[in-house]
């Protein structure tokens, strides 16, 4: 059991709190308490954009309102997740060192104006950082109160400034050494860009540099390590005053890709993640949002192989879509359970109060402008707090089993989103990865989600999609991986070049894993949008597009051929046994029709543990936690309409504490049910 908050041990429910937008409305925090109250809702995210109402002037500092604030709160049993402000910074901070505010890519540097338009290097911002964090932890680290810090808000972006050229050079010349050492990492002989001092090193921009892949690959490395650098730092401040409260910082999720997570993930002591799937999109199904938004719950659990917290959903709608849609009834708590599904041990949302004006003045909220509890989102919040306290007992901190997994690799999307051919058209590094998850989706098994750093072992079933970028010595880890019994899946685009996106040469290597793929490249036809190459496999045709390898099959055995073009009646999907284990891999890009099939025939040979051994019926999904000798199975539909079915046995309903062995799921409805292993 893995314990998020050790000092209250429980599913949080609650979420973003801003009363220092509402200091000149003195009766509101009291009516807030009440209402926060009947939500049931136990913890409350404060000062994550208080700066300028803590400190006011430089070094002025202003703790009093936050103070009652906390009392209050805690008086009332709930608890606090504080935050560090470093968000966004007030206005006389940017004044006095305009150093502080971000330069793009085109050397200007921004007006005062939106949140994280900081340098994470600028040592004035950094020191300001460290003042302000400082005393909010001499000042709460001991209150009972607060049970989390939640480190800045969303860390993201890049800045271009000199300071941050220098640092860049700095690290640049600790990871090569040498000028002929970085020149020949990068290619740079090409087009007679080879350096010759290190300061004519410079951050890749739309005005300058964006032909040297390598260089592009470090830079975003050096603005992670910035970045993990600025929250250490941070971090360092609040747990210099007492080590033991945990730290999270809110993540964003697998598209939000300009940091590498995993990295930056495993500096946390819990990894948290907003989320805010497009539910009702009539252009995609709630299944479909379902699915694509639990591989991000599965990602951020993955990242330390924990429970994680989900910090923000919204309690109904956006205001940053292009239509804001609201959540049909039941839809909230569905999509909290989820979350808790997935691993997350807590529902918070953004926000509890309503901001009255700027930005997010129509972002839902708990307490909307009406400021009452009469609201249908204010009813379906409560219920669901009063669920999740029920099953917190049961499910607080159990872990969550996976015996497949599928790697997403972030180095490996930066890679692809700058390579030039095969297809700049498009590569859906993203459609793939959700193509794959499918079936686990659907059949209720549960699966991680991997990048090349991670721990491959424990796991019988590991599938690399376009896997380009072979980094980290992933190779010997995918080789013992299947020698030792494993079974890997890849796809077209796999083990092309190594970490700084140079193409590996030969014909078999073992760089590019040909000895256990049993074949290798010798070359990849583009295709257009809407032409298509096919395979029969197990009697049936599936369409392949994007792109076509060529492939030579050393030892590995032919499982389908192309059935069109010049390479027709050539190998499109081999299969090679390698020691204990197999390696399978579809030379283009196929669809979720034959991920499904192909995965569907290993998971019949590997018997993946599901969560309900009955089949599930459409629209419906299962995963399942453990806590000691429960099993909990979380059963869940996304269809609008009742959905009817059977259990594999005898089952508790942990909410209704009613033992079943069938069940009727609402529309939008979930059942969460327990057995003993
Ligand atoms: C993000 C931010 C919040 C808020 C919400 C709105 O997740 O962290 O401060 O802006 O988006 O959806």
């Amino acid at each position: 059991m893995t314990v998020s908050t050790p000092k209250f041990p429980h599913i949080l429910h609650g979420g973003d709190y801003n009363p220092e937008q509402w200091r000149d409305y003195p009766d509101i925090l009291d009516k807030d308490i009440e209402l926060f109250k009947k939500a049931n809702i136990n913890c409350v995210s404060l000062g994550i954009f208080s700066w300028a109402a803590l400190e006011p002037e430089k070094d002025k500092f202003c703790f009093e309102w936050l103070d009652e604030v906390i009392e209050k709160l805690y008086a009332n049993g709930i608890y606090v997740n504080l935050a560090t402000p470093s968000g966004a910074r007030p206005q006389w901070l940017a004044q006095e060192y305009p150093e502080v505010l971000r330069v793009g890519q085109n050397g200007i540097r921004n007006f005062f104006g939106h949140r994280h338009n900081h340098c994470y290097t600028s040592p004035a911002y950094r020191e300001r950082v460290r003042i302000i964090n400082t005393k909010l932890a001499e000042r709460y680290a001991s209150n009972p109160a607060i049970i989390l810090w939640h480190i800045s808000n969303e860390f993201g972006g890049e800045c271009h400034c000199e300071l941050c050229q220098e640092k860049f050079r700095e690290w640049l010349k600790e990871k090569y050494g040498s000028l002929d050492n970085l020149n020949h990492a990068w290619w740079s002989h090409f087009w007679s860009h080879t350096y010759t001092d290190w300061s004519q090193l410079h951050s890749p921009s739309y005005m300058g540099e964006t032909s040297i892949h390598g260089l592009d690959i470090d830079w975003r490395r050096f603005v992670t390590d910035r970045t993990i650098d600025f929250m250490k730092a941070e971090i360092s401040a609040v747990k210099s005053v007492d080590p033991d409260i945990p730290v999270t910082a809110n993540l964003m999720g697998i598209y939000a890709y300009e940091l590498n997570y995993f990295k930056l993930g495993r500096e946390l002591d819990v990894v948290s993640w907003d989320s805010y799937p497009d539910w009702h999109n009539p252009n995609v199904s709630d299944f479909i949002t379902a699915r694509n938004e639990s591989l991000s719950h599965d990602m951020m659990r993955s990242i330390k192989k924990q429970p994680f917290l989900l910090m923000e959903c919204t309690p109904s709608t956006t205001n940053w879509r292009s239509v804001s849609k609201l959540k049909k009834p039941n839809m909230h708590e569905l999509s909290v359970i989820n979350a808790i599904a997935h691993g997350s041990d807590s529902g918070m949302y953004f926000q509890l109060r309503q901001s009255r004006g700027s930005a997010e003045k129509f972002h839902s909220a708990v307490i909307s402008h009406t400021g009452t509890d009469n609201t249908r989102v204010f009813r379906e919040v409560s219920k669901t707090g009063a669920d999740l306290q029920n099953l917190s007992k049961t499910v607080y901190g159990s872990s969550f089993p996976a015996e497949a997994a599928i790697i997403f690799d972030t180095e490996n999307k930066w890679a692809l989103d700058k390579i030039q051919g095969p297809r700049n058209a498009g590569l859906d590094y993203f459609g793939l990865i959700q193509n794959c998850y499918d079936y686990f989706f659907r059949n209720g098994i549960n699966v991680d989600i991997l990048d090349c750093d991670s721990e491959f072992s424990g796991y019988k079933l590991i599938i690399a999609p376009m896997l380009y970028m072979f980094r980290g010595g992933i190779q010997e880890k995918l080789r013992s991986f299947v020698s030792e019994g494993g079974t890997l899946i890849s796809t077209a685009f796999t083990g092309v070049v190594n970490d700084t996106d140079l193409c590996f040469l030969g014909e078999a290597t073992k760089e590019k894993l040909s000895d256990v793929f049993g074949m290798w490249v010798e070359e990849i036809d583009g295709l257009h949008d809407g032409q298509k190459n096919s395979l029969n496999f197990n009697g049936k045709e599936f369409d392949l597009h994007d792109i076509c390898e060529i492939i030579h099959t050393a030892k590995g055995h032919q499982l389908a051929k192309y059935q069109c073009d010049y390479y027709k009646g050539t190998p499109a999907m081999t299969e090679n046994h390698f020691g204990k284990g197999w390696a399978f891999h579809i030379c283009s890009i196929p669809d979720t029709a034959l991920l499904n099939e192909i995965i569907g025939e290993r998971d019949v040979e590997l018997q993946l543990e599901r969560s309900i051994s009955t089949p599930l019926p459409d629209g419906v999904t299962a995963n399942y936690r453990v806590n000691g000798e429960r099993i909990i199975v979380f059963l869940q539909n996304f269809n609008s309409f009742p959905i009817t079915m059977e259990l594999d046995g005898v089952y508790t309903d942990i909410l209704s504490e009613k033992a079943m062995c069938g069940i009727t799921l609402d529309g939008y409805g979930f059942a969460v049910i327990e057995k003993k292993i």
